[in-house]
């Protein structure tokens, strides 16, 4: 089949959808690539490097796509650059799609967010691979932000105090944001409303956090994900984590719910309490925020405490970011490809109608309806 690579166009992104090293696998497959010029630039990906991985680099987006089955995306481009009947794979932001220009094209299109949790497609996870990178960037960011050091140091001249990191929500970004805060020395807490992240962050060397009641012991879906607490859980939440936060150096905030705006967990209150010098990461801030005072892309000051809400950290470090992305569509290939290389989605397959958003000028995808 025919692959191609256009250069993403959203604002402050810097990922790609394919490195030379995925384009070689392609086309060692007998693919044919065709990439815009420039497309990997943003994350040190250069143009002669796919070129000899067997890429054909194209000037204009009109001129990469011309005769594609198969778009590959970080960001889905707009409907009007892609052919009529062509399918797109990418991170589709799903629960916000707008599928009538898509549908009225017949485009095919397949969401990396909606690949099921399940182990056969644990490769594919672009959420996953993604979402680990950004906690770690996340807590970069935040000792960045921070006007002290993490570790404890001991000094001639006096002791410095180690940060208190506390991380809000310990999925996948919050695991990773523990982990990092602990390799650069700091006292670890973390808190999440899922019972099986109290075992992962014990397992991290931090201190877990939670009010477990029994809407804690049921709030895990079948899916792995969250469920959406109850007001009186919440409440309960907000008194435990209000006593908490006033302590804490640098607060990483990573709680989401899919298909739903992220739970407020951090109040104009709570940070009141918090110290001058103190920062906030929201990694929620493109799901509405965990932090009613984050803006996307935006260091707000409230009394010297600092809250950053990055709204795409994975595009801070795009050289790992697109290389692990781009393996992840790598994986998901074969489940639409035919035996002859040609492209053939395989709707019997679990994964594939898990992601299926439209096809045929119709919306297919239970989730959306
Ligand atoms: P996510 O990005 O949807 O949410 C981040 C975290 O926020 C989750 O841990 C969630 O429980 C937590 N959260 C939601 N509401 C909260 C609240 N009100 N207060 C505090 N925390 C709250 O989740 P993510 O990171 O994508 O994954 C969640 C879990 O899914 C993983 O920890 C893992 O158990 C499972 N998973 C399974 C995979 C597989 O089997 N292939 C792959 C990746 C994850």
């Amino acid at each position: 089949m025919r692959l191609s690579i256009l250069k993403e166009m959203a604002m402050g992104e810097t990922r790609v959808a394919a490195t030379p090293d995925t384009v070689k696998k392609l086309t060692d497959l007998g693919h044919e690539v065709t990439i815009e010029a420039g497309a990997g630039i943003a994350a040190g990906y250069i143009d002669t490097a796919y070129e000899a991985a067997g890429a054909k680099l194209l000037k204009t987006p009109a001129s990469v796509v011309k005769g594609a089955d198969l778009i590959l995306c970080v960001h889905l481009p707009a409907a009007s650059k892609l052919p009529k009947g062509s399918t797109v794979l990418g991170l589709l932001d799903p629960f916000k799609l707008d599928a009538a220009p898509l549908n009225a094209k017949a485009i095919t299109t397949l969401a990396m967010e909606f690949t099921p949790r399940i182990s056969r497609a644990q490769s594919m996870d672009a959420l996953s691979s993604q979402s680990n990178l950004g906690g770690y960037r996340a807590v970069i960011e935040g000792a960045q932000i921070y006007g002290r050091a993490m570790p404890m140091m001991m000094t001639a001249a006096g002791t410095v105090a180690p940060a208190r990191v506390f991380v809000m929500g310990a999925g996948v970004a919050g695991l990773q944001a523990i982990a990092t805060a602990r390799r650069l020395g700091a006292i670890v807490t973390a808190t999440d409303v899922r019972p099986a992240a109290k075992e992962q962050v014990a397992s991290l060397g931090a201190k877990f956090i939670a009010v477990e009641d029994d809407e804690f012991a049921a709030a895990e879906t079948a899916g792995g994900y969250a469920k959406f607490m109850s007001e009186e859980y919440q409440a309960k939440q907000a008194v435990l984590i209000a006593e908490h936060i006033a302590k804490q150096d640098i607060v990483v905030t990573t709680a989401l719910i899919p298909g739903r705006p992220a739970p407020v967990l951090v109040s104009e209150e709570m940070i009141k309490t918090m110290r001058p010098g103190s920062v906030i990461v929201d990694m929620a801030v493109a799901q509405g925020g965990n932090c009613p005072l984050s803006e996307a892309d935006q260091i707000v000051d409230v009394d010297g405490v600092k809250i950053a809400g990055f709204s795409n950290l994975p595009a801070r470090l795009p050289a790992d970011s697109s290389a692990l992305y781009a393996k992840n569509l790598l994986a998901f290939l074969p489940l639409i490809t035919a035996e002859d290389g040609a492209l053939n989605l395989d709707t019997e397959d679990e994964i594939v109608t898990a992601m299926l958003l439209t096809r045929d000028g119709q919306t297919v995808n239970e989730r959306l309806s």
